[in-house]
């Protein structure tokens, strides 16, 4: 059976973005592989160093991992720095990953941007921890979103330049996955790009929303002043909400829209009004279960340490292996 490893940063609530470019896959994947789904914690320290707020955002993923419908009985879910063998793989790959290549990678280019003060080499060798969490478990297939079409690359970089090195066919090739013909880009609600937790407020739709907040900020959603010709191409900021509807809503509701829309008739309260109202039922049973198993430390425990058995064991299994290839022995 072909095994598959995805994971989502700790570093905040999760949002419709996270929810239908990995989570929705996640979920039907662990009844048809063998599963491995982590909270990415380690990777959190690139940007969110605090101590105080470490324990709080890797619980939360936790928790919403297990209302979204993860079952931990059918994949093993576990917190990324509880697996100390991820990190030793990242060792042995880092001597094998080069500036030029590390530099070029657009995640890095954006995070420089978006923080100069910052750029330390945990960001620049980012995807090679994300490629020695993939391979840690010799993964083929990995859920995610658009956005990490580019690291999924450079894993498989970084598995072939191992096999070619050692001379010795060990991983395999690790592809992004989805169920839909294409890998997933839920737009924000600001008009500009993806829906993301470092965007800006008002941009994202957490799954713990409360149904007024949703309605609160779609209503802000970004407009225009409307469509003047019939059949207009739509702007960018129209377009995404557009998108949003696609994911939430019917092909009916969304069709509605659309002829209203092509037909200049559309008005965007009564449109927004029905984008929100779709979300809130997207979402609503995911908020429940999130209260429901938000207090519920014993289980949480339970889950955390039964995963993290699992993960470690074939983890260590990797590692061990792989020590035998570089050439270490014991004395
Ligand atoms: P992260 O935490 O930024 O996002 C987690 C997952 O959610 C997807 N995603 C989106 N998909 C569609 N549209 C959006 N607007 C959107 N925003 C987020 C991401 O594509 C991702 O699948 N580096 C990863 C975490 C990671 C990982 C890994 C993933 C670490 N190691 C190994 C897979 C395998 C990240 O930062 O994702």
């Amino acid at each position: 059976m072909e095994t598959v490893v995805s994971g989502i940063r700790s570093t905040g609530k999760l949002h419709l973005g996270n929810y239908y470019g990995a989570i929705q896959n996640f979920i039907k994947m662990q009844h048809e592989y063998n599963c491995y789904f982590f909270i990415a914690d380690l990777h959190s320290l690139t940007t969110h160093p605090t101590p105080s707020d470490l324990y709080g955002n890797v619980k939360q993923v936790l928790i919403e991992y297990l209302a979204a419908g993860i079952d931990p009985e059918q994949a093993t879910i576990y917190v990324q720095s509880d697996v100390p063998e991820v990190a030793e793989l990242y060792l042995y790959l880092n001597m094998n990953a080069y500036l030029g290549e590390l530099e070029r990678a657009t995640s890095f280019k954006d995070k420089v941007r978006a923080n100069p003060d910052n750029v330390n080499a945990g960001l620049l060798t980012y995807p090679v921890l994300m490629a020695a969490d993939i391979l840690i478990h010799k993964a083929t297939k990995v859920p995610v979103g658009k956005d990490q079409e580019q690291h999924l690359e450079m894993a498989r970089t970084f598995g072939n330049r191992f096999n070619r090195l050692y001379n010795h066919e060990y991983f395999p090739e690790p592809y992004a996955f989805s169920y839909g013909d294409k890998l997933v880009k839920i737009p924000g609600l600001d008009g500009k790009g993806k829906m993301g937790k470092s965007e800006g407020e008002g941009n994202a739709v957490y799954l713990s929303d409360s149904p007024e907040v949703i309605r609160k900020k779609v209503m802000k959603a970004v407009t225009d002043g409307g469509p003047t010709t019939e059949n207009q191409e739509k702007p960018a900021e129209i377009q995404n909400l557009f998108d949003l509807m696609k994911v939430v809503s019917t092909p009916d509701t969304l069709q509605h829209f659309d002829g209203l829309y092509n037909q200049c008739q559309i008005r965007y309260g009564d449109f927004k009004k029905q984008l929100a109202e779709d979300m809130i039922i997207a979402t609503s049973p995911i908020r429940e279960k999130i209260n429901d198993i938000a207090n519920d430390q014993p289980y949480l425990r339970q889950v955390a340490r039964f995963g993290a058995a699992k993960a470690r064991e074939s983890a260590s299994k990797t590692i061990r292996e792989i020590r035998e290839i570089i050439g270490f022995r014991n004395f």
